[in-house]
């Protein structure tokens, strides 16, 4: 066995412990996966976050069928097809008002380095190229191209690319508080003031020098925090102010996971730039997007008609097979009424997870919309032990959770049922009681 897994270095895993002991998922339908033995796993995560109208939707596979059939590739530089400007205006239809350009790519990651890039070169544009600073947030997860793990504020990500990571970043802190806010349902109470940072940034390196802030509305990947209540509108005044340019990585937060299309509508704060991926097309075939406003793309719409305005992109962006998986997992979200749907759950969703409340080593419940956080007591000496041991012990009572440190992150598929919550808590409670 060992040996027919040893090729593939597998990413963000534990190798050597994996091949081990190796948890494989080979079929997957609705809120479940399969097992090879067939073995069924209650999908607690959406995937990764990114499945959220559920596994094997038929018209997502019927789509991407099609499309491989009428037109398999086609280069998307000076040449253009249908599914990307279709694509490009049913995006811009769900968006934020005056977010209403996209330019498309293949990941979370992608969008976040490309978002960078296109701040960095509005403000050039517009004279201002003295605004070559970035701000991110520490515990911030904005992928691992060298634009994202230098804005990004995980440290595991960036020590071995310290001395490359990009000039001129700097962090505002993170907001996880649970000396005051512990086991909050929804918005924490305390903590808005902790966006005044960004004025202390601008007091210590001067705004003419700073492009833009990016964040997430709410941290996934370091374990669902939450923005304390006005500090992202906070954020934005403080960004207005001063000329910065203010980012929502959205790549966990878009597609209905609040219970909105995007965070920004959700929390009521217009960023100028959004970045997503994951929920574009239901996880279904690799893409990103960022989402821009007009006063940005226009800006760019400048000088001879003939030359190219902006000296990037990918050759898979906007891929037609992705652009048929995305139109058909925006069709499904909108028949289906799925953001709606997370917002409907929510109540119920929030009153299982605060139902942990008590369990042995749980420092902490947090919830959003469909997304939670679990937050546990670690050993003492092995940061990230106990959480590991319950991901571990969940997968084995089949039910998958996402461990990140001591925390369990939860954000099942918006079609998820009373029932399929019941089995996920019951699940967690009884796998922390045996802890
Ligand atoms: C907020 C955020 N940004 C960026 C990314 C990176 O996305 P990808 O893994 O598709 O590159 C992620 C992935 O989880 C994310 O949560």
């Amino acid at each position: 066995m060992t040996s027919d897994l040893e090729a593939f270095w597998m990413p963000f895993t534990a190798n050597r412990q994996f091949k081990a002991e190796p948890r494989l998922l080979a079929r997957a339908r609705g809120m479940h996966y399969w097992t090879p033995e067939g073995r069924q796993i209650l999908d607690g995560v959406a995937g990764l976050w990114c499945v959220n109208a559920g596994h094997g939707r038929r018209e997502i596979s019927e789509a991407v069928a099609r499309q491989l059939e009428v037109m398999d590739y086609a280069p998307p530089f000076q040449m253009g097809h249908p599914p990307g400007f279709e694509l490009a205006r049913a995006l811009v239809k769900i968006a934020p008002a005056d977010l209403d350009h996209v330019f498309f790519v293949n990941s979370g990651s992608e969008a976040v380095d490309t978002a960078l890039k296109i701040a960095l070169a509005w403000h050039r544009l517009r004279g201002e190229a003295s605004r070559t600073r970035l701000i991110g947030r520490e515990r911030g997860y904005h992928g691992v191209g060298f634009g994202g793990i230098s804005v990004g504020g995980i440290v595991t990500n960036r020590r071995m690319w310290s001395a490359t990571l990009i000039p001129g970043v700097d962090h505002l802190r993170h907001t996880h508080d649970l000396s005051r806010n512990a086991f909050t349902r929804g918005l924490p109470e305390h903590g808005a003031e902790l966006a005044d940072e960004l004025e202390r940034l601008v007091a210590l390196h001067d705004a003419s020098t700073i492009a833009a802030v990016i964040v997430e509305p709410v941290a996934g990947s370091t374990g669902v925090l939450l923005p304390p209540r006005g500090y992202l509108e906070r954020l934005r005044a403080i960004c207005d102010r001063h000329g910065i340019l203010l980012i929502f990585d959205e790549v966990i937060t878009g597609f209905g996971r609040t219970g909105s299309a995007f965070a920004a509508q959700e929390f009521g704060v217009l960023p100028d730039l959004i970045t997503c991926a994951k929920g574009l097309t239901n996880g279904c075939v690799p893409m990103g997007a960022v989402l821009v406003r007009k006063r940005i793309f226009d800006a760019f719409m400048q000088g001879p008609p003939g030359a190219i305005e902006l000296f990037h992109g990918y050759t898979y962006s906007a891929h037609p097979t992705a652009c048929a998986a995305g139109l058909a997992a925006l069709s499904i979200y909108e028949r289906e009424g799925l953001f709606a749907r997370a917002k409907s759950m929510a109540k119920l969703w929030e009153d299982a997870v605060h139902g942990l409340r008590g369990a042995p080593h749980v420092i902490d419940t947090r919830n959003y919309g469909l997304i939670a956080g679990i937050e546990l007591e670690p050993v003492a000496g092995s940061p990230g032990a106990r959480a590991f041991g319950v991901f571990q012990k969940c997968f084995e009572r089949g039910l998958l959770v996402r461990q990140t440190g001591d925390i369990i992150a939860l954000s099942p598929p918006l079609i998820i049922e009373p029932t399929h919550i019941e089995q996920i808590f019951s699940t967690l409670a009884s796998v922390l009681r045996a802890a």
